[in-house]
């Protein structure tokens, strides 16, 4: 049994908590859109075709602001396709994931989905084979309150209102060859300039998202960032991060430290986008929108990539990406929210990839059930018990070694703190060795100057770290109580060998 040990002092305060943080995405990919959230006809369906199941679900997941509708497919997409009568739609083919796009969902029914399921729209525009000039009608269409040509266009297609979207990405993954519009960072770097400028005379208000890179380990990762920011520090608020885990060689222990790469490459991120700054004199300071992270069975051993959605023909929704979560994926996952907590000074907004059937923490199967796959528990959670302000927890733990990072603790943990009490997170990352966190919670007693008690207290393991939620057995895997003890000012938590855990205090 390992010995971990930590304090929880209010005054380690890192930053008031975004509710961003807790972001999905949702892309015209797979049976996502249709098949997912969308199919008329299902017995839960209104008359929307929306699946009141999967409404349900998004809710109790708690997601606030969701980006859309890519990803790759936004690189060919045309937004004028998904307006107007919808039996008047184009058919498209979608060459990002070699797909039939039919656009019976575009903005006026995913803008009507969203109020369904309570979250705000983050809309991304195309970058790859379209420019400024079509992000401006974009935005005039989607947000001006004047009578011009684009908003007579969204009044007779039932929507008078604008929509009001504020966060806007200047594109997807254009450092990623894959990307149609592929470019180089200075070329790239121009183009989002000139767009942002454009879109902010339009609206000045609206907070803007670059491409980064779209991973730590690409080629170009930190000179794609300096480029891009040194040419549109001055037109950005946001430099995007993007990053997808996976366990590879049945190597759990390496796939457990995750979260510290996650860490590395939100810090290089902030170092260049500061590094950028003192060049440039300023002390404004660009946020990290981590605008897709997640867990994702991408590459096969050989390094290829698992999907190979060019085999499928030009299928409408097919089945691409549905992965399955087990235990230890979930795990690894509470950690990465862990993470983005510990950096919620500069990481201000980030999007889970993605939402429903498509790398999801939630499945549906057509005419059938909606359910939880495992990472759904570790993100509900934290959504609905970090509130306040994040507070860090360092804690003293035996290490693993690990290939990414070195040594890397065993035991990780965050805070967060409001006015009724505080909740903590926290994660045994080791595959072998149960642990004992004992948290002294005297400065937090002081800072309150009361008692406080266990208010709930979930904890997510197996002893099967391969256990997973499915059609068949579609509760196999649920959260149970943690068992989470104070006496005095020590607040004793026992941590199973791969496991994550939450508790409130009040
Ligand atoms: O989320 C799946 C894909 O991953 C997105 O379309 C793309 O942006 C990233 O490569």
């Amino acid at each position: 049994m390992a010995v971990a040990a930590a304090r929880l002092d209010p005054h380690h305060e890192i930053a008031d908590i975004d509710r961003r943080l807790f972001g999905g995405f949702v892309e015209h990919l797979g049976r996502h859109i249709y098949d997912g959230i969308h199919e008329p006809g299902h017995p839960a369906a209104g008359a929307d075709g929306f699946r009141r199941d999967v409404i349900e679900l998004v809710r109790e997941l708690g997601v606030s602001t969701i980006r859309y509708p890519g990803g790759n497919f936004v690189s060919g997409y045309r937004w004028e396709d998904g307006i107007g009568p919808v039996d008047e739609r184009p058919r498209r083919l979608d060459l990002a994931w070699h797909s039939t796009e039919t656009n019976e969902v575009g903005l006026h029914e995913f803008a009507a989905w969203l109020e369904l399921v309570g979250s705000d729209l983050m809309l991304a525009v195309n970058l790859g084979t379209r420019g400024t000039q079509e992000a401006l009608d974009l935005l005039e269409y989607a947000n001006v309150d004047a009578k011009t040509a684009w908003t007579d266009r969204r009044a007779a297609n039932g929507h008078p209102e604008p929509f009001g979207v504020t966060m806007w990405c200047l594109g997807n993954e254009m450092d990623g060859p894959w990307q149609i519009g592929h470019k180089n960072a200075g070329d790239y770097g121009k183009l989002a300039s000139q767009t942002a400028k454009a879109m902010r005379m339009l609206d000045p208000s609206l907070e803007l998202v670059v491409c980064g890179s779209s991973a730590r380990s690409m080629p170009t990762f930190g000179s794609w960032e300096r480029t891009v920011l040194e040419h549109t520090f001055d037109d950005v608020d946001f430099i995007s991060c993007h990053s997808y885990y996976q366990e590879r060689g049945d190597d759990a222990q390496e796939f457990l430290a995750s979260g510290v790469d996650m860490a590395l490459f939100i810090e290089a991120v902030v170092s260049i986008a500061d590094a950028v700054a003192a060049t440039k004199k300023s002390d404004k300071r660009i946020m990290v929108s981590f605008d897709e992270w997640n867990i994702w069975y991408l590459h096969d051993e050989g390094g290829g990539q698992n999907d190979k959605p060019e085999e499928k023909g030009w299928p409408v929704a097919p089945r691409l990406l549905e992965d399955r979560y087990s235990v230890l994926d979930a795990v690894v996952f509470g950690d990465l929210l862990i993470t983005l907590l510990q950096h919620a000074d500069r990481v201000r907004s980030a999007s889970l990839a993605q939402l429903v059937n498509v790398i999801a923490p939630i499945m549906t199967e057509p005419g059938g059930p909606a359910w939880r796959q495992t990472t759904f528990f570790p993100f509900s959670l934290t959504s609905r018990l970090a509130t306040g302000r994040a507070v860090r927890v360092p804690v003293v733990s035996p290490t693993f070694a690990s290939a990414v990072a070195g040594d890397v603790a065993a035991v990780n943990a965050v805070a967060t703190i409001d006015d009724d009490g505080a909740s903590l997170f926290v994660v045994n990352r080791s595959t072998s060795e149960a642990a004992t966190l004992t948290v002294d919670l005297g400065p937090l007693l002081a800072a309150l100057g009361r008692d406080v008690a266990v208010d709930e207290a979930h904890l997510l393991h197996d002893d099967d770290m391969y256990a997973a939620n499915t059609l068949e057995a579609p509760e196999r895997v649920g959260r149970t109580t943690l068992d989470a003890e104070i006496d005095g000012t020590a607040l004793t938590i026992p941590l199973p060998p791969v496991s994550w855990g939450c508790l409130r205090l009040t």
